[in-house]
């Protein structure tokens, strides 16, 4: 088995080749003045692909395509596949008619080749491995590693910010030994106004609370976590997120927070949760 990665994920090859003793390979990429690409590979019967498919998600996207066909075309038989990030997963259903599932063209893609695995981490939505048919996926979440991160504020209760991801806040409080729960919209009835609280009416007076969340894009849903637990009387919030984009000015916008953590899936200033060891693992499972 060759581990075989994208130049923009070294960092996680060098990681994860040391760990399995496996011999690894970056693909050759070229971006061509006029926006198409090109990559080359080294022929294998049997290998992992790591590609960082964020940011230039498109353009990333195309040279994963490109590797895997060229791989297809000399003879691989078994690939699996180390998608850190997966891209598009947020578009996982059709919001309004004539749109598509992006998720399930892109994962459509993949099932074209022999790929037998795909490990993910924090997948927007579990079930989105459902689109990618007879291919395993393996899907990480790092709960004890962001736990790990949280311990030392002692974290009272862990909140997801909405209903969807209330099964990060209990894995992560499970690991920290804290309370959970997810927050619920509600409205005043006098003034109109919209709150968010904790839906099965926990106190955060006073209490240390951690939101954990898959995806940082603009900051705006930690923002109003992060603003309403305060007015609830939360003494400190903090953030644990696996996959930070950091879109325009979401570093203003989070200033709410005490502290921000996130994973290394997508690298930035706040990626001190290294996910290379939970990849190794998942990826020593299949090997
Ligand atoms: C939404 O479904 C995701 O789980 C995240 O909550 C969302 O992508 C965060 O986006 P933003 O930082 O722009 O509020």
């Amino acid at each position: 088995m060759r581990l075989l990665y994208f130049k923009n994920a070294e960092d996680l090859a060098r990681r994860i080749s040391a760990k399995l003793g496996l011999d690894a390979r970056p693909v050759e990429e070229r971006d061509f003045p006029d926006g198409e690409v090109l990559v080359r590979v080294e022929p294998a019967r049997e290998a992992a692909l790591i590609a960082r498919l964020y940011p230039d998600v498109n353009k990333n996207l195309v040279k994963l395509f490109l590797a895997l066909d060229a791989l297809a075309d000399y003879g691989a038989e078994r690939l699996i596949l180390v998608l850190p990030y997966m891209p598009y997963a947020r578009q996982d259903r059709r919001f309004r008619e004539g749109e598509p599932i992006s998720v399930k063209a892109v994962l459509g893609h993949i099932k074209e080749y022999p790929v037998s695995h795909i490990i993910s981490v924090d997948l927007h939505k579990p079930y989105i491995a459902d689109y990618v048919g007879n291919v395993r996926v393996v899907n990480v979440y790092p709960a004890a590693k962001i736990a790990e991160a949280l311990r030392r504020w002692n974290i009272d209760v862990v909140l997801s910010p909405d209903f969807g991801s209330q099964f990060r806040a209990e894995a992560v409080a499970k690991a920290l030994g804290a309370a959970w729960d997810y927050f619920e919209k509600y409205r005043d009835r006098e003034t109109g106004e919209i709150f968010m609280r904790p839906r099965s009416g926990l106190s955060l007076q006073g209490k240390n609370v951690a939101i954990v969340d898959d995806i940082l894009a603009t900051g705006g849903t930690l923002a109003e976590a992060c603003e309403n637990a305060k007015a609830l009387g939360a003494a400190g919030v903090y953030a644990a997120v696996t996959h930070c984009q950091l879109l325009g000015n979401a570093r203003e916008r989070t200033k709410c927070l005490s502290a921000v953590y996130c994973s290394n899936t997508i690298p930035c200033e706040y990626s001190s949760i290294d996910v290379s060891a939970e990849l190794a693992e998942a990826l020593a499972q299949i090997l």
